[in-house]
């Protein structure tokens, strides 16, 4: 019976979430990016909009149909996120940084065609704005900040590493070298973090229920802020 009564603990929470890849121009025909599909991040957000939360998705380029029932937001770039993001950040009541936002961008985008030459070709590349990292910064009383940390060797030092540095209320790792978590496949396995150390470890599930176990400690966690 109980399952059948759906949860209504966001019911009128506004809750921004990105997903997927990003993609830096190289030419008018080559980009740089990322393995991430953003199954991972449509699932939280699914999963928040079930619950009652005002769910706004900002999306990298993905073949995958979004979900429906909240706002779709379209980006491109690591710029076009970082934009999209801070135009909206103010009014969040929490964020999720799923999205595997690409780190370098190329210095100089072509306008025509890169053609080949003999010989090897170098691309210079400059870091792109830390998203979540200015989010950390900006951060308001009782804001909740969740982020991602992708690693393929040791996850709790690197992701306890990101949740002090960039100021965040919990950090969900996963290990990105195992063919069935992460990447583009429709099943993770995480670890999720706080503060004070390891929350949970989930064993190997969908990524819908991997995301009802990342929400219900979001929930936890924003009822302890308002306190
Ligand atoms: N992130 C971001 N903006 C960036 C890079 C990352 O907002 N330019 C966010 C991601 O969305 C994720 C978190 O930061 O929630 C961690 O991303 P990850 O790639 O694991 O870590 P980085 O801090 O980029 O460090 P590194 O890639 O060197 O491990
Ligand atoms: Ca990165």
């Amino acid at each position: 019976q109980e399952l059948l009564q759906k949860r209504r603990d966001f019911a009128g929470l506004c809750c921004l979430v990105t997903a997927g890849a990003t993609r830096e121009t190289i030419d008018p025909v080559r980009f740089l990016s990322n393995r991430s599909s953003g199954k991972m991040g449509m699932a939280i957000a699914e999963e928040l909009r079930d619950r009652g939360g005002q769910v706004t998705l900002i999306l990298g380029p993905t073949h995958l149909e979004p979900p429906c029932g909240l706002e779709i937001v379209r980006v491109e770039s690591a710029q076009d996120m970082y934009h999209a993001v801070m135009e909206r950040e103010a009014n969040a009541d929490m964020i999720v940084k799923t999205a595997a936002v690409a780190d370098y961008r190329p210095v100089a985008t072509s306008e025509h065609k890169v053609k080949k030459q003999a010989g090897n070709l170098m691309l210079e590349l400059e870091r792109t704005p830390d998203i979540l990292q200015e989010l950390g910064m900006r951060k308001r009383p009782g804001q909740l900040l969740v982020g991602f940390a992708a690693e393929t060797q040791d996850l709790d030092r690197y992701a306890l590493d990101k949740l002090h540095r960039k100021h965040l209320d919990l950090v969900v790792a996963n290990d990105v070298s195992k063919a069935d978590a992460g990447f583009a496949v429709d099943t993770n396995a995480v670890r999720i973090y706080d503060a004070s150390g390891l929350l949970a470890a989930t064993p190997l599930l969908s990524k819908r229920e991997v995301a009802r176990t990342i929400v219900n400690h979001m929930c936890d966690r924003w009822r302890r802020n308002q306190d």
